[in-house]
């Protein structure tokens, strides 16, 4: 695993590098997916994408992104912290397909939700003419699967994991796009407040692991199922005094889905939502109980944290308690922003496994959003030590030497030095420059000579000195020549 450093001067090292890949790689660095557009899963401007393939070019879906091999280290670093501690505590990974019946979304998620109503990308099989969605979250599906594959009898409470692409058709916009990463995890058969609490903790250690500090848990407790039918007649009554003060799309929520209206963005909307009866006023004993215990266990534990009564959750899934983690920036802009801006989010949902079939199961779990986080990463300045860039330039000078270098590159590769190569040109110079374009300190040189009697040039960049090495002996010779503590283990 790669170590982190914050550092400004660090960071305009790496866009150094960045940009010398980019010559390397001799690609457009401007992000895919500005045009196009598709409608729940149709093309839409058809003729526009005619126009385009006309003309030769077709551009990549809106709203989704190429990870340029650039961005990769971000990736290996976020999903690998991200495995590592998960693995560690005993949660194991669940892959689900891509696609699920449509019915499985309506009926977890919510038919009047937004993800449900307007974001799933649909389409129809050809021949029963089933409806399937790209799923848009996790947790539907791996509940899906826990009921299909009998996980109620394994030993209890059972953790499982994700990692890997959703779909949302929204308005793509900074920090909100049409396919997006998360990885997750949900804990079934586990009622008390400790297993939330914990989830939280993990989730506090992953993020310390990755460095951040910038960041803060908003919790709150929807409470139980009698709590919530009381409470939403009192907050219906409110918003229906207030009716004229909202903006069209709470009007409607008024009867669909009352308390997205607390956590709208609209500004008339939140005025209104502060004059809202809080839900906490309106647990049950043992509701409130339950969440004193949550909370206190998070102090003891040193999890940041607030509670917020305009934390509810876009799904209709949950009970109990529920959180998002927001950034916490400096001037306390994008914390506001809520949803939008939240690295993570989850809660219980102790009553999905029985509404998709199954027996009645307590679970609780969250899901990560893995553009956001390397998003704040970046914002948060911190270094990754990992470099990518080449260690050693394996330069040839002769067809028989390509071969002899091929097989040198398979050792180096085995022992995990990076290098770079082109045994598709010949004549020393142009391969001197290019290792001294890709930055690589060392460059192994195998001509005729070297060919016949096992051995290299190894030629040190900076100072131009070099000495005979066997090939038998180069790795060693290198190990002890670079710093091993710049080549990543990821
Ligand atoms: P969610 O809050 O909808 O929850 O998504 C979780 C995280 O995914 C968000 O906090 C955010 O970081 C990221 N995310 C969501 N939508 C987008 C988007 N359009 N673009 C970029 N990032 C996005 C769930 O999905 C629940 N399944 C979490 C959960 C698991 N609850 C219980 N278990």
């Amino acid at each position: 695993m790669s170590g982190t450093k914050k550092s400004q001067k660090n960071k305009a090292g790496q866009r150094e590098r960045s940009s010398r890949n980019d010559n390397r790689q001799g690609q457009k660095t401007t992000r895919a997916g500005s045009g196009g557009g598709v409608k729940n899963g149709t093309a839409r401007g058809a003729a526009g994408n005619h126009k385009a393939v006309e003309r030769g070019r077709i551009k990549g879906p809106r709203g989704m992104h190429d990870v340029l091999p650039q961005e990769q280290k971000y990736w290996e670093y976020v999903v690998e912290t991200a495995k590592m501690v998960l693995r560690g505590w005993d949660w194991q990974r669940l892959d689900t397909p891509l696609l699920e019946e449509t019915a499985l979304f309506t009926r977890s998620i919510g038919e009047d939700t937004d993800i449900v109503s307007k974001e799933l990308f649909e389409t129809k099989t050809r021949g029963s003419g089933a409806r399937y969605s790209l799923r848009p979250e996790g947790t539907a599906p791996v509940v899906r699967a826990y009921i299909e594959h009998g996980m109620r009898s394994w030993p209890k409470p059972v953790k499982l994991y994700y990692v890997g692409p959703f779909f949302r058709y929204d308005r793509p916009q900074s920090g909100r796009y049409r396919q997006m990463h998360q990885f997750g995890m949900e804990v079934f058969g586990s009622a008390a407040a400790a297993t939330e609490a914990e989830m939280m903790y993990v989730a506090n250690t992953l993020f310390q692991q990755l460095g951040l500090e910038d960041y803060t848990f908003h919790i709150n407790t929807l409470g139980d199922a009698a709590d919530r039918q009381e409470y939403l007649k009192v907050l219906k009554e409110h918003l229906r005094r207030n009716r004229r003060k909202l903006s069209r799309e709470s009007k409607e929520r008024i009867t669909t889905n009352p308390l997205r209206v607390l956590d709208s963005k609209d500004e008339k909307d939140q005025q209104v939502a502060n004059t809202a009866p809080q839900l906490i006023d309106h647990l049950s004993e043992e509701a409130r109980d339950h969440f004193d215990k949550v909370l206190r266990m998070l102090d003891e534990l040193e999890v940041p944290y607030e509670v917020k009564p305009s934390v509810v959750r876009g799904l209709d899934y949950y009970t109990g308690t529920v959180w998002e983690v927001v950034p916490k920036s400096p001037e306390g802009e994008r914390a506001d922003l809520g949803q939008q801006s939240s690295l993570a989010g989850g809660g219980r949902y102790d009553g999905l496994v029985k509404r998709l079939g199954g027996k009645d199961t307590p679970a609780v779990g969250m899901a990560f959003g893995i553009e956001r986080i390397i998003e704040q990463i970046k914002k948060e300045g911190i270094e990754l030590t990992a470099t990518d860039g080449p260690q050693v330039f394996v330069a040839q000078l002769s067809d028989r030497a390509k071969l002899a270098a091929m097989k040198v590159m398979k050792k180096l590769q085995e022992a995990q030095i990076r290098f770079a190569e082109s045994v598709d040109r010949d004549g020393m110079q142009p391969q001197l420059k290019l290792a001294d374009r890709l930055g690589a300190k060392w460059v192994v040189v195998i001509g005729q000579k070297e060919v016949m009697d096992g051995s290299v040039i190894l030629r040190n960049v900076e100072s131009g000195m070099q000495e005979v090495v066997s090939q038998d002996n180069l790795v060693e010779e290198l190990q002890k020549r670079i710093d091993l503590g710049s080549i990543s283990s990821l």
